[in-house]
């Protein structure tokens, strides 16, 4: 198991909280808005985490299928949304344990900074969608909070908006748009007096 398992593990059940000091609703909100969301239609939440994307989803009638390779995660999910219809499947953003060509809306909040490899990981998610199905990834500007690797276990410092573009294009998307979400992520370190505030952007295109 890497750190960032066993973080993610560990932090499972407190991650509504956390998540909350981090990021606002607006974060999802705009990521909606760029999806173009109809009622009815199946979405793909990578890396859900606690069921933030999701969460959103399901209120609005859509059918969500939530990834995340954290056990705990996934546990916290059933427990919050017990007695609604959502398909939970452990898997990675890498190699997303879904169908290809069959979603119309894949969703993947704060994790692109967590893969190994984020233009393989934008591909193999662009390859989950149907002809006209779009993805939209909502994450950092590049910056330079080195805490936020260690104590958040981020592999990676945020990205430039131009990559972000190119790797959507390189994964086959068109009406590529990446645009500012206009609310920042923030966290102050717990050693010293370093706060991270950081710029979001949300990317989207279609299939
Ligand atoms: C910062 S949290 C964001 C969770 C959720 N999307 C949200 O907005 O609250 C990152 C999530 O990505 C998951 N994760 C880490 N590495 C991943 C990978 N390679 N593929 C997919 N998910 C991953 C973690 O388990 C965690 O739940």
């Amino acid at each position: 198991m890497t750190d960032s398992q066993e973080y993610f593990d560990r932090v499972a059940g407190q991650w509504d909280r956390l998540r909350a000091g981090f990021f606002s609703e607006a974060v999802r909100e705009e990521a909606y808005r760029a999806a173009g969301l109809e009622a009815g239609r199946l979405a793909v939440d990578a890396g859900a985490g606690s069921g933030f994307i999701t969460e959103g989803l399901l209120q609005r009638g859509m059918r969500v299928i939530a990834v995340d390779p954290s056990p705990a995660m996934l546990e916290e999910m059933r427990r919050k949304f017990a007695g609604q219809t959502l398909d939970l499947r452990q898997g990675e953003a890498g190699n997303p344990p879904v169908e290809p060509d069959s979603a119309d809306y894949v969703f993947a909040n704060m994790v692109l900074h967590h893969v190994e490899d984020p233009p393989a990981a934008i591909a193999a998610l662009a390859g989950l969608l149907k002809p006209g199905g779009r993805l939209v990834i909502t994450d950092l500007d590049k910056h330079s909070f080195w805490f936020l690797r260690v104590e958040h276990h981020d592999r990676w410092m945020g990205f430039k908006r131009e990559v972000v573009r190119r790797w959507f294009l390189e994964a086959g998307l068109q009406e590529v748009a990446v645009k500012n979400v206009g609310h920042n992520c923030c966290a102050a370190s717990s050693c010293g007096s370093e706060c991270a505030s950081v710029g979001i952007w949300v990317a989207a295109g279609e299939k």
